[in-house]
């Protein structure tokens, strides 16, 4: 077997099964689940048709390239929404991926070269797949704490210039999984710099993008600051996008990657070895579902109102604070986080994920430890019966 199979970890959620063994949920209150970061508003039915209608593309092989037509709606989706202006090319700066995450993955498997003691850096807390992507491609993660002082974004500045010499790809997530945090236009452009200087790829995973708290505040994209800094190549730059959050279809199974055209040239070679094409119906379900904004402009208010409710009924009682996109609070725990955790599933029937599960210790401490995940996903009656469930909770501790 592949030796570096066994530096994975075992995902949060092995873990949060484990935390529950044993517990006694009092069973006249229903389970309310906040620990999945699974979309759970109904995915729009013009994309459900969409699929329904093209399911007759079976009979043909899809290519790995995807359609031009697919391509073109993503191109004419991300120039719109990140202003780039005329200067992506269908067919030379996108790729359809199936989800984000096989993406994410398979990136760092044809881009890293083994033989150089690779860094993969990463933010701390993180999506696991960036870490088990480092191992596999047989490089060591480098992790970033996030913390509150910081707003949550790495202190970029603190990392030596041995580690960036030594960096073979930079991942982001922003807006954040689980913070909710965005990366600012400057601190992208001196990243860039960064990665010009020191010769790495940045792998920024932007697939909360779209969820938003601001209606006139959409976060910055990577491919934007590489514009704005006179890339117009967007050489050093990939980004990830997908439909799972943006338009609730994470069984779709739909996202693509953009951006140097000299990455995503050899990505695709990758690729075609690798077997990743997307389904015809899922192609054709995928234009019409980058096209569409009305329907994501609903899904942001809809979170908007979710936030409001919880915030109001938990701020008085904890440290939480409404982040300024995606669809999870990374609330502050009065007590051991995993212990908080057990509590809150064992006397009302919530759960939630402990923080530390999401975060690696590192010399400065494991930046997760006594914060918990919350995820908004469910419906707004849900999401503030959990949040009077939590409060009674942090109450009576
Ligand atoms: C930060 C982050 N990136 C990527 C993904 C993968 O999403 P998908 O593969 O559905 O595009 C997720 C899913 O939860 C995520 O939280």
């Amino acid at each position: 077997m592949n030796p570096d199979l066994a530096q994975l970890h075992p995902y949060p959620f092995e873990k949060l099964t484990q935390l529950k063994v044993g517990a006694t949920p009092p069973t006249e209150l229903a389970h309310i689940a906040l620990s999945i970061g699974e979309p759970k508003h109904p995915t729009p039915g013009f994309i459900v048709e969409a699929v329904i209608e093209h399911l007759h593309g079976l009979s043909h092989y899809p290519s790995t390239v995807g359609t031009i037509k697919l391509r073109q709606a993503i191109a004419d989706w991300l120039s719109r929404r990140f202003q780039l202006n005329g200067h992506v090319d269908a067919t030379r700066h996108i790729l359809p991926v199936n989800g984000t995450r096989e993406a994410l993955f398979s990136f760092a498997q044809a881009i890293i070269n083994p033989e150089r003691a690779p860094l993969v850096v990463m933010p701390n807390p993180f999506y696991q797949i960036y870490e088990g992507a480092a191992f596999l491609a047989g490089a060591q993660p480098y992790y970033l704490n996030c913390n509150p002082d910081t707003n949550f974004i790495p202190d970029f500045d603190a990392v030596s210039p041995d580690v960036w010499e030594r960096c073979q790809l930079l991942y982001l997530c922003s807006p954040s999984n689980p913070t909710g945090a965005v990366i600012d236009q400057a601190t992208l452009i001196k990243l860039i710099d960064l990665a010009h200087q020191h010769d790495f790829l940045i792998a920024s995973d932007e697939c909360y993008s779209e969820i938003y708290l601001d209606e006139d505040k959409p976060p910055v994209g990577l491919l934007q600051a590489a514009m704005a800094a006179g890339h117009t190549d967007f050489s050093h730059c990939v980004v990830f996008h997908s439909l799972s959050k943006r338009s609730n279809a994470p069984g779709l199974r739909s996202g693509f990657v953009a951006g140097d055209a000299r990455v995503l040239k050899e990505f695709l070679r990758y690729r075609t070895y690798h077997g990743s094409a997307m389904p015809p119906a899922t192609q054709a379900a995928s234009i019409t579902a980058w096209q569409d904004e009305d329907h994501v402009i609903y899904n942001r208010q809809y979170y908007r109102e979710k936030f409001a409710a919880v915030l109001a009924i938990l701020s008085p009682v904890m440290n939480v604070e409404q982040p300024e996109a995606g669809f999870y609070l990374w609330a502050e725990t009065p007590i051991d986080d995993t212990e908080f955790a057990r509590q809150l599933f064992n006397e009302q029937n919530v759960t939630v994920l402990p923080g530390s599960y999401l975060a690696r210790e590192t010399q400065d401490g494991n930046p997760g430890k006594n914060r918990v995940r919350m995820a908004l996903v469910a419906s707004l009656e849900e999401c503030t019966e959990a949040a009077h469930r939590i409060r009674k909770l942090i109450e009576n501790l």
